[in-house]
């Protein structure tokens, strides 16, 4: 099966076999009686190489439920005063998900409107953006081990970190068939501490905002600096924004006094990656069918016809030009498939 619609890169990809995930009861089936090769949601955050050999699952599981407080259900039981809790299944679409929590005047998800992907994958890579993650909302994540059978894990037991979770660090163990989240009826207790919400919160003349508000300011945000991959190709940010520790960012601010840094702990920093890939001069640039974007360097596109090939070769270019400049290594955040 041809993959180049079904990642946003829009890279032309062969799955050597491919089954669609509609119902749970198809995991019992003989095709996973090995660990599928991927396990494709929007395919908004891979790297695809021209082939993908092996199964390629891909997770259409639908529906979205809301979990009353006393129901027989486990996870109902934690439902707090003023929550919500929501069963979604993991090939919901995320942003499809943020705008129904949305209509129905439920905040949790306000800053993660427009993420490119789905339910089930946003756990992985523990999706975040102007200053939410998702951990901070899920009460479970509901998940198919291979070999043994369905089970549900605590947020404890997904281990959340950036860009990181356990899924992330056991790969090839766990297929995630859904997800609870834990969301708010009220709606007063928005997170605006991401600085650039607050400047556009105000140039919104907003002044009382509420989640939708946040969900806007956002959305303003994302769109004059992120592409939309529907017109050009992308996975958002290409690679991790790298924690150092503080000597490497002193060294930087000798000749460059602005760096900007987000603070980890007294000994580490971390150094926006788009920052550095800018100031190696290579915001912009491009190579062929392969570029970073001109308004965010942190994102690869495709201009079209490019292969995985085409863009892991720019991408080890800019790592490289990173390391000379700075000296600072940069980590892919997208999944490379397969691996080296
Ligand atoms: N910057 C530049 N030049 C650039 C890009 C960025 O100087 O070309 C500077 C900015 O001026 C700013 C800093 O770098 O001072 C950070 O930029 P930005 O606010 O755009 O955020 P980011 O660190 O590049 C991260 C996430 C994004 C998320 C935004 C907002 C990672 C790897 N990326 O990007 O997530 O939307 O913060 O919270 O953590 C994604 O994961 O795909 C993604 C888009």
């Amino acid at each position: 099966v041809q993959l180049q619609k079904l990642n946003t890169f829009g890279l032309p990809s062969v799955a050597e076999s491919y089954l669609p995930l509609t119902d749970v009861s198809q995991l019992r089936g003989d095709a996973f009686k090995s660990t599928p090769a991927l396990v494709l949601g929007s395919g908004s955050n891979l790297l695809l190489r021209d082939s993908v050999p092996g199964l390629t699952v891909h997770v259409l599981l639908g529906g979205v439920e809301e979990l009353g407080p006393g129901g027989a259900d486990a996870g109902a039981k934690k439902v707090g005063k003023g929550d919500v809790l929501l069963r979604v299944g993991g090939g919901v679409d995320w942003n499809q998900l943020v705008r129904y929590t949305l209509d129905r005047g439920l905040s949790g998800m306000e800053n993660l409107v427009l993420i490119p992907g789905t339910v089930g994958a946003s756990p992985v890579q523990n999706i975040g953006a102007y200053g939410a993650e998702v951990a901070n909302v899920i009460a479970a994540v509901h998940v198919w081990e291979y070999g043994h059978g369905a089970r549900t894990l605590s947020p404890e037991a997904c281990d959340f970190g950036y860009r990181d979770s356990r899924f992330k660090r056991e790969p090839g163990r766990f297929l995630i068939t859904g997800v609870d989240f834990r969301l708010r009826k009220e709606a007063d207790s928005v997170n605006t501490t991401y600085g650039a919400i607050n400047t556009e919160l105000a140039r919104l003349q907003v002044e009382k905002p509420t989640p939708a508000d946040v969900a806007l300011a956002v959305t303003n945000i994302r769109r004059s600096k992120l592409p939309d991959w529907f017109f050009l190709g992308n996975s958002g940010s290409f690679f991790k924004n790298p924690v150092v520790e503080l000597s490497v960012l002193e060294k930087i601010r000798e000749t460059h006094p602005g760096a900007p840094s987000y603070a980890i702990d007294p000994a580490h920093v971390k150094l926006p990656a788009g920052w550095l890939i800018d100031r190696s001069g290579l915001k912009g640039a491009r190579e062929g069918p392969v570029g970073t974007y001109a308004k965010q360097a942190l994102v690869m596109v495709n201009h079209g016809g490019a292969t995985g090939a085409d863009i892991l070769a720019f991408s080890e270019r800019v790592q490289r030009a990173v390391r000379e400049k700075f000296g600072v290594g940069l980590e892919r955040e997208v999944r490379l498939v397969p691996e080296e």
